[in-house]
């Protein structure tokens, strides 16, 4: 989908459908208004008839209005105007998108970009109007035998009352997160005997290639053993695929700019290992790379997008499965940091992966600050279900930095505590910490064994364990564009 923005009266716009917003009780937004003049009342008269009253989800679509340049005129409920936010247009765009994508028009002009928001301004508006439209459209048709038609709409213009810089950049930056998101969700939903962790490195090198600001190093088995990577190398010790530990690198900064670290957890499958995990829902587990794909996410929305910072991204990838070879419980592993490990639970095992990775980000690299995201715990999905990323940070700055780019971005997250008082959960009768903490606050406990590891840097954890998918099984991309907003407000 191309998206463009558009100044000028909508009602005098030549396109294949024109977009109006309708409040609820029948009530017309100004660019509707302004249209009904034109058409000398013709809204107004289709909607007395009683086909829309303006309730978020409703479509009205009419054709060849006299006065009205466009072919098709589509009026979208917008709920009640006095409640209208960034979560009402997102709704009202992607019920529009859907709409549109049915008709046969290759364009359209949307003027819901012009109705004033209660919690954003212009820019916001074009932002969550296209990432909105862009998760409507969103489809997943890779493995499906027979593909569906090709969608006829190919262009789509927000109405602005005048272009401005700041919004042809608010535009091309959406775009660019767009982009990453649908990254992220690609790999999220193609299963696991699709995904391995050396498909993972083949895309990493693909996506790097030919790009001056990018490249790309993929480090095997052999390389981590040297290193001294024994947690890491525990879990994909069960697998037949090896695991590869992918770094990629984006330099858009100055050479000496400090680089922000995003370290994204990359299960392409997780069975539990020895510790089985049960069999409902365990399909859902080929989603547990979808920290690695946020890393990706986020390293295809810089691509291009001439960002000013350095960005190193690392991910590392196994599958934890059980085998005659695989880790066992009671098991003690030595990690790269020197810290033993009693692997009381060997599906516990983002956090062994996690470690190594964390560790080599800090000796290889000198970053500003690290960032890790990992579905790393069920406990998160009990604390907050599908709506908020769990955010824990060594430096309040930070958290409080995540946070805001999660409310600005519409992709929020919520603080969670990290305090040395939980760590007592994790002693261990023989080594120096255990892989679990007991039944109360796991997703803490988790954030407070990556803590062990990050003791010196600038470091946040998010736990996205309910907030990378949802409960369709489909990828949602999130926290690309909480990581997008934050990165773009780091470089402003
Ligand atoms: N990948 C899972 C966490 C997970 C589970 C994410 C369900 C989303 C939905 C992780 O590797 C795991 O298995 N964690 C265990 C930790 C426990 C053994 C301390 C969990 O949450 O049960
Ligand atoms: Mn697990
Ligand atoms: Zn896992």
């Amino acid at each position: 989908m191309k998206y463009q923005i558009k100044s000028g009266a909508p009602e005098k716009q030549r396109s294949a459908c024109l977009v109006l917003g309708i409040f609820d009780k029948r009530k017309l937004s100004v660019p509707a208004e302004q249209a009904d003049a034109a058409c000398n009342g013709a809204l107004s008269a289709a909607l007395a008839s009683g086909d829309m009253d303006g309730k978020a989800g409703q479509t009205l679509l009419l054709r060849n209005l006299d006065g009205i340049t466009a072919t098709r005129v589509l009026l979208v409920g917008c709920g009640k105007a006095a409640e209208f936010n960034r979560a009402a247009l997102r709704k009202a765009q992607a019920t529009a998108a859907k709409a549109l994508s049915k008709l046969a028009g290759a364009d359209a002009l949307s003027t819901l970009t012009l109705l004033e928001l209660k919690d954003g301004s212009p820019e916001d508006a074009i932002t969550q109007s296209l990432l909105s439209v862009d998760a409507a459209l969103y489809r997943f048709d890779e493995l499906r035998s027979k593909k569906p038609p090709v969608q006829k709409l190919k262009t789509l213009h927000f109405a602005v009352s005048a272009k401005t810089k700041a919004l042809e950049t608010t535009l091309q930056r959406s775009q660019q997160t767009a982009a990453g998101v649908s990254q992220a969700k690609d790999l999220g939903n193609r299963p696991g005997n699709l995904c391995t962790p050396t498909d993972l490195a083949e895309l990493a090198k693909n996506l790097t290639k030919g790009d001056r600001q990018m490249s790309c190093k993929v480090l095997e088995e052999k390389d981590m053993q040297k290193l001294g990577m024994g947690a890491l190398l525990s879990v994909s010790r069960g697998s037949r695929q090896p695991a590869k530990l992918i770094i990629m690198e984006y330099k858009g900064g100055n050479k000496n700019d400090k680089p922000v670290a995003l370290v994204g957890k990359g299960l392409t499958f997780d069975a539990g290992g020895i510790s089985l995990k049960p069999a409902a829902k365990m399909e859902e587990m080929k989603f547990d790379m979808c920290g690695g794909a946020t890393v990706f996410g986020v390293f295809r929305a810089l691509k291009d997008s001439n960002l000013p910072i350095n960005v190193i991204g690392i991910v590392p990838a196994s599958e934890n499965l059980p085998d005659g070879d695989a880790n066992k419980p009671g098991d003690v592993v030595t990690s790269m940091a020197g810290i033993t490990i009693e692997v009381i639970n060997t599906d516990a095992e983002g956090r062994l992966i996690l470690c190594d990775a964390l560790t080599y980000t800090q000796e290889h690299y000198d970053p500003e600050l690290i960032i890790d995201m990992a579905t790393l715990t069920g406990a998160c999905v009990v604390a907050l279900g599908n709506q908020a990323t769990a955010v824990f940070a060594n430096q309040q700055g930070l958290a409080d930095d995540l946070v805001a780019a999660g409310e600005r971005s519409c992709d929020r997250a919520w603080q969670m505590p990290l305090w040395e008082e939980y760590q007592a959960q994790l002693k261990s009768a023989v080594a120096d910490v255990a892989n679990v903490g007991g039944p109360g606050a796991g997703a803490i406990t988790a954030a407070c064994f990556l803590h062990r590891f990050t003791r010196k840097a600038t470091w946040a954890h998010l736990d996205i364990a309910g907030t990378a998918w949802g409960n369709d099984k489909l990828g949602t991309g999130r926290p690309v564009p909480l990581l997008m907003d934050y990165l773009y407000q780091r470089s402003a």
